[in-house]
């Protein structure tokens, strides 16, 4: 699994049962629609940010603690601002279980042109 010092992330940590959680993915999604809508849209499905809904991830496998990590870091030469200033390590993770919830939802829905 995916380690990183400084987010303390905890290896036993059972990120998926999280992930089924509806009190912390609706955490998320309001945490998503504060911050990250304007980039990767209302559902999703990307705007100047990538589609989160697919199975492709540039950063990491997709799962909680990859996605963490990404909005920790940003990739801000790429256009994805670092949260670490701006949210609280607790949001960072409520809104990572929040993305990791919809990882996926897209199956079924045509390709979008925005990744
Ligand atoms: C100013 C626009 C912008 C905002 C706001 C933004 N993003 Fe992004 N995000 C991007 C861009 C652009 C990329 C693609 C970076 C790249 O390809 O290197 C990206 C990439 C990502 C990725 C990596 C996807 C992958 O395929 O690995 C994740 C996860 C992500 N953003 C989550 C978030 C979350 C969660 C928030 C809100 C806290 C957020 N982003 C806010 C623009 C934004």
């Amino acid at each position: 699994m995916t380690s990183c010092a400084y987010l303390g992330l905890n290896e036993t940590k059972d990120y998926e049962a999280l992930v089924k959680d509806s009190k912390i993915t609706s955490a998320g999604q309001s945490i998503f629609k504060k911050n990250c809508v304007s980039c990767h849209g209302e559902m999703l499905d990307g705007l100047v940010g990538p589609d989160l809904t697919d199975e492709r991830w540039k950063y990491g496998d997709g799962t909680v603690p990859a996605i963490m990590i990404t909005v920790t870091e940003g990739v801000e030469k790429n256009g994805m601002p670092s949260w670490k200033e701006k949210l609280t390590r607790e949001d960072i993770e409520t809104v990572a279980v929040f993305v990791r919830s919809r990882r996926g939802s897209n199956e079924g829905r045509p390709e979008s042109s925005a990744h």
